[in-house]
């Protein structure tokens, strides 16, 4: 480009520039901002991460789908509320309870939080957070049984969820090879096959048990404690070695413990703050 031409094309530049200025003001849009040099950019702040949380949303108060579909319940308020203070967002995702330690190992969800007992077996396979609810087995049966404790089912055909604390205690007492034992997919399966006279007696977490026999006012059934039954925690699950969200989850969890919103969480649920109750309450036998 000789001297001149670079002046005359620096006119015509300048003019269009000029031009397209006009006509950003006629539109009364504001000029489209510099583009900053790259040295100066400054980095985009990240995107909140959003984890998958799979659950086995039959185990009421804890987890179930209300009549919109959408998934409830104890352990999905505490899970959000832990996500707010640790800055992610959950996608709740309902996963059979069959294989749902798979799908988190294979990653196909961040967490499990479906009221997981935590067990030795388990810390094998997958990484606990700080317990977060205490547990026990609870017995239903119907109202006129003769049960009264643990070691009456022996004889007796008890209904389980397959491959839950209650399982492994039923377990432990019939014989593995019993074929007393009834395995279901869920919980609520279980417990309707009580009903219906299938099952003499259906172990499950207390917490359910409990729920269960509020929803059915009737009295048909009792629930029946036994302090043969170990005591046992509740934690959200992760893969293994994911440390880093791992601390993200444990700091949620003492943060909602430290300023309240675990303990209004936990009377919303079951009546009184986990102080005064450290298990749910009892349901008066009727
Ligand atoms: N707490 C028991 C266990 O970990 C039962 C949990 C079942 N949870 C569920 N959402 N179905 O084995």
């Amino acid at each position: 480009m000789t001297m001149l031409s670079t002046r005359r094309f620096l006119q015509i530049a300048g003019l269009a520039a000029a031009g397209l200025l006009l006509a950003a003001c006629g539109k009364k849009e504001p000029p489209p901002a510099p583009t900053p040099a790259p040295v100066a950019s400054a980095p985009a702040p990240a995107p909140v991460k959003v984890y998958v949380v799979g659950t086995d949303a039959a185990y009421a108060p804890f987890e179930s789908q209300n009549e919109k579909g959408e998934i409830v319940g104890f352990d999905m308020e505490i899970i959000k509320a832990v996500a707010a203070k640790a800055g992610f967002e959950v996608k709740l995702v309902n996963t059979p309870w069959e294989g749902i330690f798979n799908a988190l190992g294979q990653g196909d969800r961040d967490m499990v939080v479906s009221a997981v007992t935590i067990t030795e077996e388990r810390k094998q396979t997958m990484d606990f957070s700080d317990p977060y609810f205490d547990a026990q087995q609870l017995i239903a049966v119907g109202e006129k049984s003769k049960v009264t404790k643990f070691a009456d089912l022996k004889k007796l055909k008890v209904g389980v969820q397959t491959g839950t604390t209650g399982d492994e205690a039923v377990t432990k007492l019939l014989g593995k090879n019993s074929t007393n034992i009834k395995r279901f997919e869920g919980t609520p399966l279980a417990l309707k096959e009580l009903e219906s006279g299938g099952v003499d007696a259906v172990v499950a977490d207390n917490g359910v048990v409990i729920n269960y026999l509020a929803n059915n006012p009737g009295g048909k059934f009792k629930s029946i404690s036994d302090k043969e039954f170990a005591p046992e925690q509740y934690g959200i699950a992760l893969k293994k070695g994911n440390a880093e969200l791992l601390a993200k989850v444990n700091k949620g969890l003492a943060d909602i413990k430290a300023d309240g919103t675990y303990d209004k969480i936990y009377t919303q649920y079951f009546g009184a703050p986990p102080a005064a109750a450290a298990a749910p309450a009892p349901a008066a036998s009727k």
